[in-house]
């Protein structure tokens, strides 16, 4: 039979299911914060940028029996139950019932420690359930179901890695305010070491809040992040990766002196900055999660990521002009 015997395509004449009887699938992209990690919880300012090609993707499909979470090969354990109560605390937000039975697939599209695994997932999760209701996946009710995911697993967040994967925008970001996406900046040029780390952003942001408590030192070093974060943004208008290099290099030692440093993270930023990186830091909670460094120009984040080997990746944020 030619295909034009069966006549125009017409999608209304087409058989159709109702919402929540066929698979939906939603993705959220990873993030990197660029300046202010930890400092933001505590108010001070941080820019941050959306990793696009990273996605972590959630599929909702009937299921025949409860709810059955299928994850990557290797997930780490317990992910499961994550997943599960994730789902829950989602739906409760969305006041949305958790259809079931239930298939949840979940795939981490290359995020690791310190790319926004968990405010993805939220994302994702608040996506999907709104779309398998007939609902708009409008950006409020996501950062609202995003929200409780992350409140789930690191108890008081500042919410920029949930914004920044659900505006999908870089950003100046401060905890509580509507936040600005960047826009029309020069493009900066970043190398990305993916790592994934088995110390949770909830009990390296608990250790810094106790440091502090007991020493107010450390509350000026976190003010100064945040002095710090403004002059970045001032260097990227204008173009001068020099003085931004200075503002990376000025929170990696201040993040150091808050405790979230390992050793293996000094070895990955001396081996960024043999490669010719102008700086480089930890982004994320730290502890030997994801490194980022910058460079001069696309060809200077490629030495980086040869340097760095398996799991790096060159990325850049702004507009290449
Ligand atoms: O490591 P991640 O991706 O979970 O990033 C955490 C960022 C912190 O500033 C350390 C915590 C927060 O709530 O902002």
């Amino acid at each position: 039979m030619h295909p034009s015997d069966l006549g125009p395509y017409d999608p209304l004449a087409l058989p159709d299911t109702a919402p929540g009887e066929r698979p939906t699938i939603a993705t959220a992209c990873g993030k990197v914060i660029l300046l202010g990690e930890h400092s933001v919880v505590y108010g001070e300012p941080a820019l941050a940028a959306p990793l696009s090609p990273l996605r972590l993707s959630v599929v909702l499909a009937p299921g025949e029996d409860g709810v059955r979470i299928e994850l990557d090969d290797g997930a780490p354990e317990g992910a499961s139950t994550s997943v599960s109560r994730a789902l829950a605390a989602a739906a409760a937000e969305l006041d949305l019932g958790l259809p079931l039975p239930l298939r949840v697939a979940v795939r981490t599209g290359g995020l690791r420690s310190g790319m926004g695994t968990s405010a993805a997932l939220g994302v994702a999760l608040g996506r999907a359930l709104l779309l398998w209701h007939g609902e708009e996946p409008d950006d409020a009710r996501v950062l609202a179901a995003a929200e409780a995911v992350e409140r789930l697993f690191h108890g008081n967040p500042s919410g920029v890695d949930h914004t920044v994967s659900a505006l999908e925008a870089p950003l100046w970001f401060r905890k509580g305010e509507t936040p600005d996406p960047l826009t029309g900046l020069p493009a900066l040029h970043f190398a990305l070491l993916r790592r994934g780390s088995a110390a949770s952003t909830a009990e390296i942001v608990a250790g810094v809040r106790e440091r502090l408590g007991a020493d107010s030192a450390l509350v000026r070093t976190v003010a100064r992040m945040g002095r710090v974060a403004e002059d970045g943004l001032e260097a990227w208008e204008r173009g001068d990766v020099a003085a931004f290099g200075e503002a990376m290099t000025a929170q990696q030692a201040a993040l150091d002196g808050l405790g979230v440093v390992a050793p293996s993270d000094r070895d990955g930023i001396d081996v960024a900055l043999g490669a010719g990186a102008v700086a480089a830091k930890i982004t994320g909670a730290g502890m030997g999660g994801s490194l980022l460094a910058l460079a001069e120009d696309a060809v200077g984040a490629g030495r980086v990521v040869d340097a760095w080997g398996a799991g790096a990746l060159a990325f850049a944020v702004g507009d290449p002009g």
